[in-house]
């Protein structure tokens, strides 16, 4: 593990101005924001808004109209296809469904990146025996709160356990960034806050890794938020603290903070 100081130095996620339309529908429209390496930052911002389509460029998986995307110190722009999937192999994704083969079990779900893509070392990727794999995957497993249930099939599990299958497999190649995409949506309350403490607990025991998360659940921010950054009309309205967002004179904002999210926007 990094030293604290060597932690907050290193470049986390900048993205500069980033503009995208589809067709006519301009979607972004200028988004500058900071994703400081070590911390979690909560973009919010209402059903439709972009988050997803943010989140696809930091991946590399879209390609802005305009405007830059830094990751660590990489500047997405200029790489090509090949050294854009090394810069892939550093993320952890966890989707929103969760995303699970169903054709596997527990364990080969949480396997399954090491098979397809070996374990990162300093000297690039690698090969894992069967005995590395199975002592990787437990350890994952336990570190969701999942030890012993490797042999079970997905369609065995409630909602929130394939939430934590979908984390154990997102952690499994020791990324350092994680992407979250509304991953307690459609979950009950008791498992939204153990889902949002895994999140958190996991930033504080790897504080190496920079977190993205996508929410429009404003109470799950205040859990688990470094910085939030709320997006509208393609834009991020404010980025601050949780204690800025309480706070802010913003009625645009104050209405997300209050959590009438689902109305019209209306001032
Ligand atoms: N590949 C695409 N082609 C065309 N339109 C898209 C594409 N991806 C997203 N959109 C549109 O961009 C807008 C923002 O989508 P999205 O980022 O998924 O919103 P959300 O904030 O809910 O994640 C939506 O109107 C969506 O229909
Ligand atoms: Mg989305």
């Amino acid at each position: 593990m990094r030293a604290t100081d060597e932690v907050a130095a290193a470049p986390g996620i900048h993205v500069q101005g980033i503009k995208k339309s589809f067709g006519t529908q301009v979607v972004l429209d200028g988004v500058d924001l900071e994703v400081p390496r070590g911390h979690i930052t909560v973009v919010i911002g209402r059903s439709g808004t972009g988050k997803s389509v943010l989140l696809k460029h930091v991946m590399g998986l879209l390609r802005p109209d305009a405007g830059t995307i830094r990751v660590g110190d990489d500047d997405l722009a200029t790489l090509g296809p090949r050294a854009l999937r090394q810069v892939r192999f550093r993320f952890g994704m966890v989707f929103q469904h969760a995303a699970l083969f169903d054709s596997m079990d527990v364990y080969e779900n949480v396997a399954f990146p090491l098979r397809e893509h070996g374990f990162k070392t300093a000297a690039g990727q690698r090969k894992m025996r069967e005995p590395e794999i199975k002592a990787r995957v437990e350890e994952m497993l336990g570190a969701v709160g999942l030890t012993g249930v490797g042999a079970k099939g997905v369609s065995e599990l409630s909602g929130g356990m394939r939430k934590r299958v979908g984390l154990a497999r997102a952690l499994v190649r020791d990324p350092e960034f994680l992407l979250y995409d509304e991953p307690t949506t459609g979950l009950d309350p008791i498992m939204t806050a153990q889902i949002d403490n895994l999140i958190r607990g996991t930033q504080d025991r790897n504080p190496g890794i920079t977190s993205l998360v996508i929410s429009h659940d404003m109470a799950a921010t205040f859990r688990i938020a470094d910085h939030v950054a709320m997006l509208y009309e393609g834009r991020v309205r404010l980025y601050g603290t949780p204690e800025e967002f309480r706070h802010t004179d913003d009625p645009v904002v104050r209405q997300f903070v209050e959590g009438r999210l689902d109305g019209p926007i209306t001032v």
